[in-house]
């Protein structure tokens, strides 16, 4: 059986690794590896490919950067010619980014079953570029692999046949578990930046609601720069924040008060976020990194796919409007400690359950 696996973006790179390791070592399974070039620094890219083992992929398409439109048009043609050669038997796509929805949409126009690895998470928000590219793609895909009840909830909503959806359990949550000893092992991100365990505020921003709205943009660096009083912030800033800081003539100002590094391997983030006091975050992948490594965590936004964390408790959204308010759910924040942690994401299995179905499909 071949399966082409396609990845473009830097989430993807971590979950395709615990995917694609269980692929390989299915017996009679072939994985082709489509990297479309969405992400292309090589604090963005390459630094997971090395760290994570994944192998080079068979195919990159080089797309870049782009308004939506282009970018994803460029992609779907490009995925097209690679599908029309190798004739998979499945493609495989993962998230909700725009090369998650060119790999779907190129797929099933040419009637090759798609299977979604995190099928069915909702924000509910249609202004969010992700929510589109989920939407699409689950209705276009043939195997469902939900991360949460609350996935295959929204799924079984939308009417979708409920012999497609599976609930697997969360592949970053095998990855958390896989790599957090290797980060353990290997990264000297404490010492290189001079941090103590427990002694810093772990942040990441980079959804474009927040990035490409000055207001938001405002009021998240100055209420993480009040925060920052507290104790020191650590954040390395994905490369489209660095650009609107620029744009906004902000970058100098929050750089006398936050300390913004540049983008870190896994090993290094995870390693960063498991010796965080707190974490604040737009990142969906980083709020549930946070619970998976019991650090209490601050989402910079109005809502999230992510709900069962905000039902435990666990995680706080807060407006991305409001300077204070922001300061002031992180201050909260820091006194949690210690709260009960139910298993919500499966059993670190997650993998293994997509390869088993895949091959026996
Ligand atoms: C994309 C995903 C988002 C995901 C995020 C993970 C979409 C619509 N969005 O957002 O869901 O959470 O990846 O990080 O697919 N850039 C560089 N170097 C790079 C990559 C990007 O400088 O290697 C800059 C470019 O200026 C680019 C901007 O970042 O225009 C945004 O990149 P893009 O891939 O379009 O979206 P992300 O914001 O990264
Ligand atoms: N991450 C990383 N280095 C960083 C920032 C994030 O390795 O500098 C990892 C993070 O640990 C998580 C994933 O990237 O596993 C999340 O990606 P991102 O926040 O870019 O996207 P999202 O999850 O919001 O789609």
């Amino acid at each position: 059986m071949k399966i082409v696996s396609i990845v473009g973006a830097r989430p993807q790179f971590i979950k395709a690794a615990a995917v694609s390791r269980a692929l390989r070592a299915a017996p009679g399974v072939m994985e082709v590896l489509v990297h479309t070039g969405q992400h292309y620094d090589d604090n963005m890219s390459r630094v997971f490919f090395e760290e994570l083992e994944i192998p080079e992929p068979d195919y990159h398409l080089g797309i870049g950067s782009g308004t939506h439109g282009a970018q994803t048009g460029r992609m779907l043609e490009a995925v097209e010619q690679v599908l029309l050669q190798e004739r998979p038997d499945w493609v495989l796509v993962y998230g909700d980014t725009n090369s998650t929805l060119a790999g779907a949409l190129a797929a099933a126009k040419l009637h090759i079953p798609v299977a979604h690895v995190e099928a069915g998470l909702r924000s509910f928000n249609r202004r969010m570029p992700e929510e589109i590219n989920r939407v699409l793609t689950d209705h276009a895909s043939d195997l469902l692999f939900a991360p949460t009840q609350a996935a295959v909830e929204n799924l079984r909503r939308e009417g979708i046949p409920e012999e497609r959806i599976y609930l697997v359990g969360d592949v970053m949550y095998d990855a958390a578990l896989y790599y957090g000893a290797k980060a353990e092992r290997e990264s000297r991100i404490l010492e290189r930046l001079a941090l103590q365990p427990k002694g810093y505020l772990l942040a990441t921003v980079h959804r474009a609601e927040n990035t490409d709205d000055p207001v938001r943009l405002r009021a998240i660096f100055e209420g993480l720069a009040v925060a920052a009083r507290e104790m020191p912030v650590v954040m390395p800033l994905h490369p489209r924040t660095r650009a609107a800081l620029a744009r906004e003539g902000m970058l100098a100002e929050t750089s006398l008060h936050l300390r913004l590094i540049e983008p870190v391997g896994y090993l290094d983030m995870v390693l960063l976020e498991k010796n965080a006091l707190l974490i604040a975050t737009d990142s969906g992948g980083v709020q549930k990194e946070a619970f998976f490594y019991r650090v209490p965590c601050v989402t910079l936004r109005e809502e999230t796919e992510w709900v069962e964390l905000v039902e435990l408790g666990w995680n706080h959204l807060v407006s991305p409007m409001s300077r204070d308010r922001i300061k002031r759910a992180v201050v909260a924040q820091l006194a949690e400690r210690d709260r009960d942690k139910p298993n919500l994401y499966g059993n670190g299995k997650a993998a293994h359950l997509i390869v088993e179905k895949l091959s026996g499909a």
